[in-house]
């Protein structure tokens, strides 16, 4: 016999099937690939803490070492326009709230056609059931809406960079050893299966998941936890004004010249806690202080572990 829980997620499940279509769906285009033999790789990603960007420059590295030339760039500042001058693309964002976060799927629509090239996303994500198979599903539909054509996806496990009181989930310790070299090596094959699928002409099939956390997705969580933090300020006395906030910070919402967030652009990332050098960014949770990414590694005396590639790769 079901238990209570079980019946529970069935009907939302069922429910869901009845009612909503899923809105990160998607299917292989049918076009032709622009090339079997790309020459011209970028990788382009979001990242807050570091773990996305890692997995990109890794994948730009690989991409070198077999030959192609292959960049690595920031989405907060790559123009859109020169993503044709590539035919090979891939794009990284972490999981952030069940989905990629407003301003990576805000750039992909802003992007211009890219017709026959062949695209992949990966993700980095800090939980099993943090539906990454549906915010992958969710880059590859935006990149294919551009006419580029799906030849990859994954999804890279690593510590979950959430800030809370205490950093001491279950969620959490289970994560805090990633990346390890399982992790490279996945980024590492899934490096060759994108080539080995371009090589033979082929696009994917994606389809995104029925799963109760897409109602997660659904809710409007980043509202309810900007409702949650009670204090979200510079502290003028601690800021060495090194910038690294503005940087970090996708919708400009922060002033530490000013010792000011603009709570309403706020997207509740994280990214300026998560960065400051100087411990700078005051910020509670229902009036707890909350500690950012850094002092969290220090605290449990963690460190990252880089992949050899990183050794020989300038970039
Ligand atoms: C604001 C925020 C929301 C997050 N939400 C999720 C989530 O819904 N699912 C998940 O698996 N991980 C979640 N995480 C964990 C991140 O996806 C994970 O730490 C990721 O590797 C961070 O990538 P980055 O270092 O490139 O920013 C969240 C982290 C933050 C900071
Ligand atoms: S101000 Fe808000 S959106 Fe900007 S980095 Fe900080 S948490 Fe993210
Ligand atoms: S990152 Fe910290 S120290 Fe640097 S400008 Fe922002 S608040 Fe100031």
């Amino acid at each position: 016999m079901d238990t209570r829980r079980n019946f529970i997620k069935k009907s939302a499940i069922l429910c869901a099937a009845l009612s909503l279509p899923l809105p990160a769906g998607g299917q292989a285009a049918h076009r032709e690939l622009k090339t079997r033999n790309p020459k011209r790789g970028l990788v382009v990603c979001y990242s807050q803490s570091g773990f996305t960007r890692r997995y990109g420059k890794l994948i730009s590295c690989i991409l070198r070492e077999k030959g192609l030339m292959a960049d690595l760039a920031d989405i907060r500042s790559f123009d859109t326009k020169r993503l044709t001058d590539y035919d090979l693309i891939l794009i990284g964002s972490p999981v952030f709230y069940y989905d990629i976060p407003s301003n990576v799927s805000d750039w992909l629509a802003a992007t211009p056609k890219i017709t026959g090239t062949p695209v992949a996303a990966f993700v980095s994500f800090g939980g099993p059931e943090g539906n990454q198979h549906n915010a992958l599903c969710h880059t590859l539909r935006l990149l294919t809406d551009k006419e580029g054509i799906a030849v990859g996806m994954e999804a890279f496990r690593s510590v979950p960079a959430y800030p809370t009181p205490t950093w001491d989930s279950a969620n959490q310790r289970s994560g805090e050893h990633l990346p390890n070299e399982a992790t490279y090596e996945q980024v590492r094959r899934f490096t060759s299966q994108i080539l080995a699928q371009i090589s033979r002409g082929e696009a994917i099939r994606y389809e995104a998941e029925l799963a109760l956390r897409e109602f997660l997705r659904m809710l409007p969580l980043v509202w309810l936890n900007k409702k949650a933090i009670s204090k979200h300020m510079v502290d003028g006395s601690k800021c060495i004004a090194c910038g690294t906030c503005v940087k970090m910070c996708p919708v400009a919402a922060i002033h530490p010249e000013k010792q000011f967030v603009d709570r309403d652009k706020c997207l509740a990332c994280f990214g300026c806690l998560n960065n400051c050098p100087a411990n700078a960014v005051i910020m509670e949770y229902r009036g707890k202080h909350l500690y950012g990414f850094p002092e969290y590694l220090r605290r449990k005396k963690l460190n990252i572990l880089e992949p050899a590639e990183f050794r020989n790769c300038s970039l």
